[in-house]
């Protein structure tokens, strides 16, 4: 691996607290955010316009979106229609659909199977496209499901391509509950970068059995320069047993840094940000590099 740029995607205000049972004050979301984007992020998950009653931690993604202007790539998760016509009323510019490869993961997620939320999205995916809008698509359980077990390469491919066809920027493909291994990531992510799709690869681990970060590598060697990771190691999707937190921000940036693959990102600014946020959180935030900074 030669030094080159590695770009990260925080996504710690949005998969770090949407299942976080205690609601966040709004004003913490917002100044969590700025902290972050202080250490230096340009690509965030911000927030999320899905029901409140499903996930009650995002009831407040309209005010964050107000408060979170600036030219940087911020990104609003949208499920459905609905949350799509929110975000175009609201001037989102950077919008990330979400669907599982498994159809009953997708079921319990946003009630529809894989099938129907694609014929759902496509035809919006090319309209936003046509207004100059960044689309990512993420692919949830791309190696395995809580309750369909493991995932085929070519399933993840095949709903890969049909998001490429219908103009998406980016694919974020997801490891939702920690499971895959490091030679599962190898062999998937060789597999995209050989179908030479238009768009942004971009890896998102869960951390659940500690194998992220050996992933992380295994995806690099694979040529994926863009992660998905969640500052203080938050995250979870409350409608996937067993996930839990995305692998932790500045655990990242460490290892990349050693290795001189340059984040942009600076450490110390980063760490701030986690200790600011982490009297409003419940899960007990166990990063290597907080706890040792902490004396946990
Ligand atoms: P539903 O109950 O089938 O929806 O839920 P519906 O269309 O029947 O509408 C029911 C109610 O929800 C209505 O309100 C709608 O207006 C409202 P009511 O009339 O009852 O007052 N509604 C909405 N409100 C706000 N925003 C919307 C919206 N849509 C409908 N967009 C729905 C379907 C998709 C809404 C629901 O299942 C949902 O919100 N799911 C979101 C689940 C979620 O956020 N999961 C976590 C994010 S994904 C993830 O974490 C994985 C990822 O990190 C990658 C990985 O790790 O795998 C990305
Ligand atoms: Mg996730």
């Amino acid at each position: 691996l030669n030094a080159q740029p590695v770009t990260l995607i925080e996504v710690g205000p949005r998969d770090g607290l949407q299942n976080e049972s205690q609601f966040v004050p709004t004003d913490v979301k917002i100044q969590f955010i700025h902290k972050l984007k202080q250490a230096g992020f340009k690509e965030m998950e911000i927030t999320s316009l899905v029901s409140p009653k499903w996930v009650p931690q995002m009831k407040d993604a309209r005010d964050v979106i107000n408060a979170i202007q600036d030219d940087t790539r911020n990104i609003v998760l949208v499920p459905n229609k609905k949350g799509i016509e929110l975000a175009e009323e609201l001037s989102c510019s950077s919008l990330a659909v979400f669907v599982g490869v498994s159809n009953t993961f997708n079921q319990k997620n946003i009630n529809k199977t894989t099938q129907e939320s694609l014929q759902e999205l496509v035809p919006l995916i090319e309209q936003l496209k046509q207004q100059n809008k960044f689309i990512r698509a993420c692919i949830s359980t791309s190696f395995y499901c809580p309750y369909e077990g493991k995932i085929a390469e070519k399933e993840v491919l095949a709903l890969g391509e049909a998001f490429a066809k219908a103009g998406v920027d980016e694919l974020s493909i997801a490891d939702t509950i920690g499971m895959a291994n490091p030679k599962e990531v190898y062999s998937l992510f060789s597999s995209f970068v050989k179908a030479d799709l238009p768009l942004l690869l971009t890896a998102h681990f869960h951390d659940t059995r500690g194998m992220a970060i050996a992933n992380i590598y295994a995806a690099l060697q694979a040529g994926i320069t863009r992660f998905d990771t969640s500052a203080g190691g938050l995250g979870g999707c409350p409608f996937a047993k067993g996930a839990t937190g995305n692998v932790a921000t500045e655990d990242v940036v460490f290892m990349l840094e050693q290795m001189g693959l340059q984040t942009g990102i600076d450490l110390n600014a980063l760490l701030d940000a986690v200790a600011f946020l982490s009297p409003y959180v419940s899960r007990k935030i166990d990063s290597k590099h907080f706890a040792l900074q902490h004396n946990l």
